[in-house]
């Protein structure tokens, strides 16, 4: 019998919260035959929908969902964690400027951090997945200094599902046929979805997405602003940001982390850089990663062109910057 799971999902009483919850109860993070204690946390004025989300829960009867803790109170929420997943922080509201929101978002993280230090299970893997989502989880990193930087991750699963998906319909073939393509650097606009890897599996093997499509012009335009603005178009449509496509991939980011990544296959995750690629040591920035036995590592040697170097350091500049003014609200 495997060892009871215990996951929180912060701000749980939001939007991808309400996604992510049964996904997490279903075993599409952990498995199916992994048993887990869902915490679930959020603020006082989403108290009572957070309850409410629980009574769901239990009206759902999920086999696998052995518990769950609704509550506002952080400790508790962090208590004996083996898996966190920030989804909680401070929307950008109109009329605030970014300073404003990475301030709120700052602290929310730095005391956030301090519980999971304290309270969570050892070896505790932390998935930031609130915006924006690398400062935040370096704020995290930061602030829990007894939890290994590698235990600290943000998600840009997300955008690298997107990719996928763009390349899929551009050939017209199953998006599981599709793999090995990169999201660089920030979840924001200014990530490189770099295609320059991927492949597709076809009747004749395996081919170079960049044979198949011959459309540079394309792949280095329209396919790499549309991922970079994908956010945005969702909201413009749903007028409510992605949720499920988040939630579902925030059950990949874990799984694949956690059970390991297929073989041959590399994932996108936001990790504490060591240098690789160049990128500066410091900042949480989205690498190719290949995952065993719950562990990360970036995958290396890949040869990156003139035109892949200028979007990967513009990506990390802006890191950079976030992180400075990040650093600057704690003054
Ligand atoms: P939402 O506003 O529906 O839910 C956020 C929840 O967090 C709310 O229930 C709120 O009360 C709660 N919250 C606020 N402060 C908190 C705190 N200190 N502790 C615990 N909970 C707190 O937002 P939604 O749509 O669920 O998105 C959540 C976050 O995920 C946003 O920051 C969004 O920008 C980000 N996001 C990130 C993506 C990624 O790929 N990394 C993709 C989509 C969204």
């Amino acid at each position: 019998v495997k060892e009871m799971v215990r996951v929180l999902v912060t701000g749980a009483a939001g939007q991808i919260g309400y996604a992510l919850v049964p996904m997490i109860a279903r075993g599409v993070m952990l498995g199916p035959d992994q048993a887990v204690i869902l915490h679930m946390l959020d603020i006082p004025p989403a108290a009572e929908a957070l309850n409410g989300v629980k009574m769901e829960l239990v009206d759902a009867a999920f086999p696998l969902l052995k518990g769950v803790v609704a509550t506002t109170d952080v400790v508790e929420a962090c208590t004996g964690v083996n898996i966190a997943v920030m989804v909680g922080g401070f929307p950008r509201k109109e009329g605030m400027e970014r300073k404003d929101v990475m301030s709120k978002n700052v602290s929310i993280y730095k005391a956030q951090a301090s519980a999971l230090e304290k309270h969570a299970a050892p070896n505790c893997k932390v998935l930031v997945v609130a915006n924006p989502a690398n400062t935040n989880a370096l704020i995290l990193k930061e602030f829990a200094p007894s939890i290994p930087a590698k235990n600290i991750t943000c998600l840009t699963r997300l955008d690298h599902n997107r990719a996928l998906g763009q390349i899929a319909e551009r050939l017209n073939v199953h998006v599981s046929y599709v793999k090995n393509v990169i999201i660089w650097g920030n979840h924001s606009s200014t990530q490189y979805p770099d295609v320059n890897h991927a492949t597709v599996m076809t009747k004749d093997g395996e081919k170079q997405v960049r044979e198949l499509v011959a459309d540079d012009q394309w792949l280095n335009g329209e396919f790499i602003t549309t991922v970079q603005q994908r956010g945005a178009a969702i909201i413009k449509a749903r007028k409510l940001s992605s949720a499920l496509s988040a939630a579902s991939s925030a059950c990949d980011h874990i799984r694949d982390w956690v059970l390991g990544s297929s073989k041959g296959t590399w994932v996108s995750m936001g990790v504490y850089s060591d240098g690789s690629y160049g990128v500066p040591a410091g900042l949480i920035y989205s690498f190719p990663v290949t995952c065993e036995k719950g562990e990360w590592s970036i995958v290396q040697g890949l040869k990156i062109d003139e035109f892949s170097r200028a979007k990967m350091d513009a990506t990390a500049n802006e890191l950079a910057e976030e992180k400075s003014l990040a650093h600057s609200c704690l003054e």
